[in-house]
C-alpha cells in the first residue's frame, strides 16, 4: 500500500527525527521557503523529507526515516512524493547533497554532479554553501515532463 504522506510543519517530533540523524535543522527554523512532507502513523512521525524550490530547480533535502519504518519502501515514497510535489510546482531538476545515502538516490535515478555545475539558486542555499560538508556528493535527477495538454484524437478528415 502506498504510504499517505502530508504536508507537514516543523514541530518537536520533526526536529527529533532529522536531529536523531544528524541533519540539518538551523536554517528549517522560521523558514519559509522549505516545504516539508512526513508520513505519521499511530500519531509518530516515521518519515520527513523536505524540498527547497527555485523555479526550474529544486533542493530535496531533510530525508528520514525512523529506525523502525526503515526498510519498508517509505523512503522511496518520500522522495517519489517530493519529486512529485516538484514538478507540479514547475520544477525540472531536483538536486540533493548527501553524505550517507548517495547508493540510495543512485537506485532512484540521481546522479553524481560536479558542484561548479550547480545553479546559482541552488549554490546560494545553506545547505549547499554553509551546512553540508564539501566532500558531500552533488546529485541530481531530471524530472520526467508532464504529459502534453492533447485533445481528442480525430482520425483522417
Ligand atoms: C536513506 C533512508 C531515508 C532510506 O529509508 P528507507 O525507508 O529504509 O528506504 P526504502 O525502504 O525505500 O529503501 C530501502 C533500500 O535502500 C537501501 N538503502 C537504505 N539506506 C541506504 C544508504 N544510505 N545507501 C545505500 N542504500 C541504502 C536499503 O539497503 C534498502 O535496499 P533493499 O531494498 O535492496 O533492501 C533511511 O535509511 C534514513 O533515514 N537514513 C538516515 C538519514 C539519511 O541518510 N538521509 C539522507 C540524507 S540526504
Amino acid at each position: 500500500m502506498t504510504p499517505s504522506i502530508q504536508r507537514i510543519q516543523l514541530d518537536p517530533g520533526a526536529e527529533a527525527l532529522l536531529s536523531a540523524n544528524h541533519l540539518p535543522i538551523s536554517d528549517l527554523q522560521g523558514s519559509s521557503i522549505v516545504v516539508l512532507f512526513g508520513f505519521i502513523e499511530d500519531t509518530r512521525l516515521q518519515g520527513i523529507v523536505g524540498l527547497e524550490m527555485y523555479g526550474a530547480a529544486a533542493l530535496l533535502r531533510s530525508l528520514a526515516v525512523s529506525d523502525s519504518g526503515r526498510g519498508n519502501g517509505l523512503g522511496t515514497a518520500l522522495v517519489a512524493h517530493a519529486e512529485q510535489y516538484a514538478a507540479q510546482q514547475g520544477a525540472d531538476t531536483v538536486y540533493l547533497l548527501t553524505t550517507t545515502a548517495a547508493g540510495f538516490f543512485e537506485r532512484l535515478g540521481y546522479s553524481h554532479v560536479a558542484r561548479d555545475a550547480a545553479p546559482a539558486s541552488i549554490a546560494a542555499t545553506r545547505q549547499f554553501s554553509a551546512l553540508c560538508p564539501s566532500s558531500s556528493a552533488f546529485m541530481a535527477k531530471l524530472l520526467a515532463s508532464p504529459p502534453l495538454e492533447s485533445g481528442p484524437l480525430r482520425g483522417p478528415a
